[in-house]
């Protein structure tokens, strides 16, 4: 019999005790579970909480979805700060942003009493059509991993657990539960699993999800080789495992509850289904596992559950605070720092409202809200408020300038096109998106059909120019759009992505100058989708008999086109500013590196324009000689800084020399060989203003 304790008594027990250290805390948890307690504690209670075991004063462990902010389902239908979706704080290329973002939703995720956020999202954007494409970062996997690490260090500053997910390859939805990923063991290194590495190293994230699909036939939830072999021995991963939700129960073939407890998985959410208390009863009667495996995950559960402060007394975590002024800035400024332009022909952009009588303001996304129950799937955030861009432009515009429907009637036409979430609808009642594919909209559980947008819209932008050519193109989507139907005539677009609950604020200040653009995209925008990639055949995307074979290995987006000299539509890096960026003068420190070392990389940018601006000075590193075939490019480092008119600036940006490693198979570890390699600086992958050459001898 369990030993029953008073409230008194169990403020006594060593675990308790918040001078003791955090492993002799757990170990005593431990050592006071019950086999049944234990069990208890391996699977949701309701859909986003563990079972609580009151004995011992163990209240749940509660999580939150996602990575756009808190969202609705998770926070009994409160409304919180929506901020700008994934792909739009990859834009930004601002790792001090991405910080103040984790910091915000972990103080949001403390108000409402949550202790871990299912974000970031951090798949590789492998094909435009992913539906997920808006939550994640980008295709690149240095950019993610950058701008990864500091948000789960601002999310764990207040001491609630990041959640990096989905470990690993979920790079399409479409049968998404039940497809596997055929990957080459270099491309997934390199590619698919290098962010939740550096993450892991530099930022100690205290969960992971796995993932829904297969890789090379099995599943991450069963795969004990890159779980624990990989996540635990390798990298050296302190946090727990939780799968993706469902997925246990969705495994086809189904998976026996001992390769899950053996590859490491701590927690099956929601419910248990494999880890139900009969199933593991039975596999330790015999002895199919023992106590101590069951120990050596719930081990780390228990430790997380200290780390987020659940024995603690609440005055002494962090304070947690929601939808203040603050964090809607902060939304604010996330959306103008990741907006992108993509085209100003004869600076047409920035407006001056002095000399405009009238705008048109047209197009389905021109009052659209974005932040609705489950729209676009588990990352949907419900703010209090949301500024659409006629919102937006309707308040920059008050009793300056006129607003209208009618194109031949206005000094402008904008129109607002783009995407929505819309496909979703059928996810939210339940039905099985497994093997269908959206109409063209970002969607969680279902992904794009199309590259173009649909068919009434480029109608609209086409008969709008006609009418006026002073016609702007305002895009709000998560993922790349094919344009080739309207792009010559149009002479301004400008990508908004999905901007967040300030979205209309931001797309005012910059279309009217006061905010000068600064977004570079964070994925190739490719004129056709037989261009990329992931497309070349229905084996690569979306795949034959639920396999989707990689075959273009680590020549992911822009490593691909330059590898294959495809022009695209906008490069990697690519994003126009109302001022114009000088580069000179590089210079590097050394001209020859030993491994452990750092490059220092200095410049000179002058700002040769009237207004202040800021530039992402974009690396990238050329292996000139080396064993295997290296991308023509790699993004290797990047300082996003503000230059005042007319201003020189000398930057310095670090370039670590293991950046430029590339993962060797044959003794399965990350090299740099010896021997020269080239630098790239410039404002986008394809526009290299200064090259110069460095040596590694090792
Ligand atoms: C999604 C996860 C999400 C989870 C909980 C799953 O369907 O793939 O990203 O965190 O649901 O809502």
């Amino acid at each position: 019999m369990a030993q029953k304790h008073s409230k008194q008594e169990l403020a006594t027990l060593p675990f308790r005790n918040i001078i003791l250290d955090i492993e002799t805390r757990v170990d005593d948890l431990l050592n006071r579970l019950t086999i049944d307690e234990k069990i208890k504690l391996l699977a949701g209670n309701r859909f986003f909480q563990t079972h609580s075991i009151k004995r011992l004063g163990i209240r749940p462990f509660k999580m939150t979805d996602g990575p756009l902010g808190i969202s609705m389902h998770t926070s009994f239908l409160r409304k919180n700060t929506r901020f700008p979706g994934g792909i739009c704080l990859a834009s930004s290329f601002n790792r001090q942003l991405a910080y103040e973002f984790g910091k915000a939703v972990g103080k949001e995720a403390r108000v409402i009493g949550r202790h871990a956020i299912l974000a970031p999202g951090i798949n590789i954007d492998r094909t435009p059509l992913n539906g997920r494409t808006f939550e994640y970062l980008s295709e690149d996997p240095y950019l993610t991993k950058e701008l990864a690490i500091p948000y789960v260090k601002g999310v764990q500053s207040q001491r609630i657990a990041a959640c990096p997910k989905h470990y690993v390859a979920n790079n399409q939805e479409t049968n998404r539960f039940t497809v596997s990923a055929e990957i080459g063991e270099r491309t997934l290194h390199e590619i698919y699993l290098r962010a939740f590495m550096e993450l892991i190293k530099e930022a100690d994230p205290w969960m992971i999800m796995t993932s829904y699909n297969k890789v090379n036939g099995q599943y991450l939830f069963a795969n004990k080789a890159l779980l624990r072999n990989t996540l635990w021995d390798k990298w050296n991963f302190k946090g727990f495992i939780v799968s993706d939700w469902w997925a246990f129960s969705r495994a086809n073939p189904p998976v026996s509850i001992e390769e899950c407890i053996l590859a490491g998985v701590s927690l099956e959410m929601p419910r248990a289904k494999v880890y139900h208390p009969k199933s593991l009863h039975r596999a330790l009667n015999e002895q199919k596992l023992s106590e101590e495996e069951l120990n050596t995950i719930v081990r780390r559960l228990l430790r997380v559950m200290f780390l987020v402060g659940l024995f603690d007394n609440e005055s002494t975590l962090p304070q947690g605070k929601r939808n203040t002024p603050d964090h809607q800035k902060l939304a604010r400024r996330m959306a103008e720092e990741g907006m992108v332009l993509l085209k100003n022909d004869t600076n047409t952009l920035p407006l001056d409202i002095s000399k405009i009588s009238t705008l048109a303001i047209i197009g389905p996304n021109r009052n659209k809200k974005f932040g609705k129950w489950l729209y676009g799937g588990s990352s949907a955030v419900k703010p209090p408020y949301e500024i659409t861009p006629l919102k937006g432009l309707k308040k920059k515009c008050k009793n300056k300038v006129q607003i209208t429907t009618d194109p031949t009637k206005a000094d402008y036409a904008i129109i607002f096109a783009g995407l929505n979430h819309d496909s979703n609808k059928k996810l939210v009642r339940g039905e099985s998106n497994d093997k269908k594919i959206a109409t063209g909209n970002d969607s969680e559980g279902i992904d794009r059909n199309q590259l173009e947008l649909p068919k009434d819209q480029v109608n609209l932008i086409n008969q709008t120019v006609q009418d006026n050519p002073n016609t702007i193109v305002v895009l709000l989507n998560g993922s790349p759009i094919a344009m080739n139907s309207w792009l010559e005539q149009v002479p301004v677009i400008l990508e908004a992505w999905y901007p967040g609950m300030e979205g209309g604020h931001a797309i005012a200040n910059i279309l009217f100058g006061d905010i000068n653009p600064s977004g570079k995209l964070p994925i190739t925008f490719p004129k056709k989708l037989l261009d990329s990639p992931a497309h070349s055949s229905t084996k690569t995307f979306p795949g034959e008999n639920l396999k989707v074979y990689y075959n273009e290995g680590i020549f992911v987006g822009y490593r691909f086109f330059e590898k294959e000299n495809i022009e695209p539509l906008f490069p990697f890096g690519y994003g126009l500013s109302y001022s114009n960026f000088i580069y000179d003068n590089l210079q590097v420190n050394k001209t020859k590196y030993t491994k452990d070392e750092t490059i220092t990389v200095s410049l000179d940018i002058t700002n040769v324009s009237n207004c202040l601006g800021s530039e992402v000075i974009q690396v990238y590193a050329q292996d000139l000689e080396c064993v295997v075939e290296r991308p023509l490019k790699e993004l290797v480092g990047f300082e996003k800084v503000s230059v005042s008119p007319n201003e020189t600036k000398t930057v310095k940006i670090p370039i670590k020399i293991k950046e430029l490693a590339f993962y060797d198979c044959t003794d399965q570890s990350w090299k740099v060989e010896q021997g020269e390699f080239r630098l790239f600086l410039g404002g986008s992958s394809k526009d290299i203003f200064l090259k110069e050459k460095f040596e590694i001898a090792l």
